[in-house]
């Protein structure tokens, strides 16, 4: 089969596509309707099948005879623990853990907050809920207090998960003064707290609270329950526009039909493979390729408990891929920029046999091609892009690998569409945009199986935040070209969300916490380019008038407020005083030529500008910060 019979097929007849490709899923109850149109433009996906994912991902291989083979292996360079779990042994510790859950009250459809570091616990739990019908959601554990706080009031959760500490680097990072202080502040109350002990820090518990390991010791293994197919499996918030990050919903069957094909299709992978994605499993690249898609293909996953520098060096990675024997790794672009700093020449690189490594999978953030050329220079295997994010779920357009024949990679490119999707680039009036023109890449619908079916408790809020602005068709923020063979060219976000070392950030977020500063008049805070980082937050703010204190005193304390209300993955660190900001005649801030003199390009400037004298104060107070005269980084 090739890749444009493949894409073809799913445009011409969607229903047939994924009633082949669900056929890979072990239904309890076989769906008989594949596509069930709502009127919202999206689609319910076998809507009448019963599934499982925990089935899926665990017991389905064992009764298959894949018992024995390594289905998860947790390797730490912060804590020096290697450890294996088979499938048959991590069904055990999943199973029992779902017995704890039930045995707390958990019911099918209850919330199940799960905040904890990079651990098998967490992929345990996860699977746990999945079992027994629970929603988990999880939260990065880089999110401050407030972040869980509102997630908590959102999910409103029976149960939170947590341990006493995660590590970062060499520095422990408590947990338990973050969780006690968001549990205080939410309105919500959780009715029970389980708590991993850790050895680096044995935290002290509140009155009520369950000590993981001992907790698990005194409970019953259960086993997995019947779900209909759209039953929701997770809810993971993502920043959006606003301050209020939004709950994406993904439900079983759907997800598993999808993440199972891309497995084969886009990764190439065949079951057996060992399976790498080096993220956070509070991200979405987490959810889909550390914990659920390799195990629901039979794949081993490696969950890594480290960075890519620092624990020990930057030849962790590589370490990591000879000891394990990786196939097929996945890493945020971020990630080797930091490698590429520490060792320019890949000395570290050249000292592990990485023969095992069929291919690298880079996403999260556009791919500089000075890092492309420098990692598939010196590693010599593909090195592909591709594109996607938390609410599709999986990729949307990238170089599929498990095809007879592969199409040629294109530096600076995110790939070709890939089957199940169908992305249009559109100028504003929704008309197509010719080859090499930028527009707003929008998806067509009904989207494929595996995409949000909703935002949690709040389908008005997709429907306004996606659907609205190009009828017919899902809003994905991201602007765009494609070239004239089909290869879709990311150029960036055209909403208020940034990426900051492949962390998604919401700048209107930011905006909130800095304009709640007593001295704060006004301020606009934007994504600027950074060679590390790929972008970084940029505040700049108006004073109040006779304030009377100094701007780096006002500055330190906002640097801590988003620290503390967000957490130090942010990185807000550069602010600048300005007198006015640049505006439109009817007030609205140009947040986006501010970006544009911050990056050193020549800015946009709209007709409808109200003083642009503005904009030269502004280059002016930049350009005496050092902000705005290095131009975008080396693309050579
Ligand atoms: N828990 C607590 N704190 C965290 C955290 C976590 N999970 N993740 C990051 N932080 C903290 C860091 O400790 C640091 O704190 P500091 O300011 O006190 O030093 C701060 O947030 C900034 O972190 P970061 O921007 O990540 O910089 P870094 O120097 O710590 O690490 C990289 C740089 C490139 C190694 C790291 O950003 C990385 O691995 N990025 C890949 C991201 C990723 O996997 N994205 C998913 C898409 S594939
Ligand atoms: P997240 O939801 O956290 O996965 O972030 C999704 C966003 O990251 C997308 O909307 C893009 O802006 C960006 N992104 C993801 N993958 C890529 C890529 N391969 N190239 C450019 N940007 C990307």
């Amino acid at each position: 089969m090739s890749y444009s019979s493949d894409y073809s097929d799913a445009v011409a007849d969607p229903e047939g596509f994924w009633r082949s490709v669900s056929k890979a899923v072990d239904w309890l109850t076989p769906p008989e309707t594949v596509r069930q149109e709502r009127d919202d433009g999206l689609a319910d996906w076998f809507p009448d099948g019963w599934v499982n994912t925990s089935h899926l991902a665990l017991d389905r291989h064992v009764d298959a005879g894949r018992g024995e083979q390594v289905a998860l292996i947790y390797d730490s360079p912060v804590t020096g623990v290697i450890e294996h779990y088979t499938y048959r042994g991590l069904l055990d510790e999943v199973a029992q853990f779902a017995g704890l859950l039930s045995a707390l009250g958990v019911q099918q459809g209850d919330r199940v907050i799960i905040y904890l570091p990079m651990v098998p616990e967490a992929a345990i739990a996860m699977l746990a809920c999945a079992r027994i019908g629970a929603i988990h959601s999880v939260v990065f554990g880089g999110f401050a207090a407030k972040e869980l706080a509102s997630r908590i009031d959102d999910a409103t959760p029976n149960v939170l998960l947590t341990a006493s500490c995660g590590i970062e680097f060499d520095q422990v990072i408590p947990y338990l003064p973050l969780v006690d202080a968001a549990c205080d502040a939410a309105a919500h109350k959780v009715r029970h707290r389980v708590i991993l002990q850790r050895d680096r820090l044995q935290a002290d518990l509140r009155d009520g609270d369950l000590d993981w390991a001992s907790a698990v010791s005194r409970t019953e293994p259960v086993g997995y329950v019947p779900l209909p197919s759209g039953h929701p499996l997770y809810i993971l918030y993502t920043s959006g526009t606003t301050g209020k990050p939004k709950g994406v919903v993904r439900d079983h069957g759907g997800h598993a039909a999808a993440l199972i094909q891309s497995m084969q299709r886009t990764y190439g992978a065949v079951a057996g493979d060992v399976f790498w994605a080096a993220s956070d499993v509070g991200w979405v690249v987490g959810h889909s390729y550390i914990v659920y898609a390799p195990l629901l293909f039979g794949c081993t996953t490696v969950l890594f408990e480290g960075k890519p520098v620092r624990t020990p060096d930057a030849g962790t990675f590589w370490r990591v891929i000879e000891t394990h024997g990786v196939n097929i790794f996945f890493t945020a672009p971020t990630a080797f920029r930091a490698i590429r700093k520490e060792d320019p020449e890949g000395l570290l690189l050249s000292k592990y046999d990485l023969s095992t490594l069929k291919r690298v999978f880079v996403a999260g953030e556009r791919t500089d091609p000075a890092t492309y050329h420098w990692l598939s220079q010196r590693l010599e295997k593909p090195v592909i892009d591709h594109w996607w994010q938390t609410e599709t779920g999986w990729p949307v357009t990238g170089v599929p690998q498990g095809n007879a024949e592969s199409l040629p990679i294109k530096v600076g490119s995110a790939g070709v569409v890939l089957p199940g999707f169908e992305v249009l680039v559109v100028d504003e009036a929704l008309k197509p945009c010719p080859p090499f023109e930028t527009g707003a890449v929008v998806l067509r619908l009904p989207l494929p199986p595996g995409c949000l079916p909703t935002v949690w408790r709040d389908h008005q809020r997709l429907v306004s935040a996606y659907l609205e602005d190009y009828p017919g068709f899902y809003h994905t923020g991201d602007g765009g070209y494609f070239d004239d063979e089909g290869y879709l060219f990311i150029m960036g976000r055209t909403d208020d969300v940034i990426n900051v070392a492949g962390h998604r950030l919401s700048t209107g977020e930011m905006e909130e916490i800095v304009s709640g500063h007593n001295s704060v008049a006004e301020c606009a805070v934007v994504g600027i380019l950074d060679p590390d980082k790929g972008q970084v937050p940029l505040g700049l703010l108006v004073l109040k008038d006779g304030d009377g204190r100094s701007a780096s005193e006002i500055t330190r304390e906002l640097v801590l407020m988003v620290r503390q209300d967000i957490g130090a993955f942010a990185n807000f660190k550069l602010v600048i005083v300005v007198g006015r900001l640049p505006k439109t005649r009817s007030g609205k801030i140009l947040r986006k030529t501010i970006r544009q003199i911050a990056d050193g390009l020549s800015p946009e400037v709209p007709p409808t500008i109200d003083d642009p004298a503005i904009l030269e104060e502004v280059k002016d107070a930049l350009c005496n910060a050092g902000i705005g005269e290095v131009s975008r980084q080396s693309d050579g």
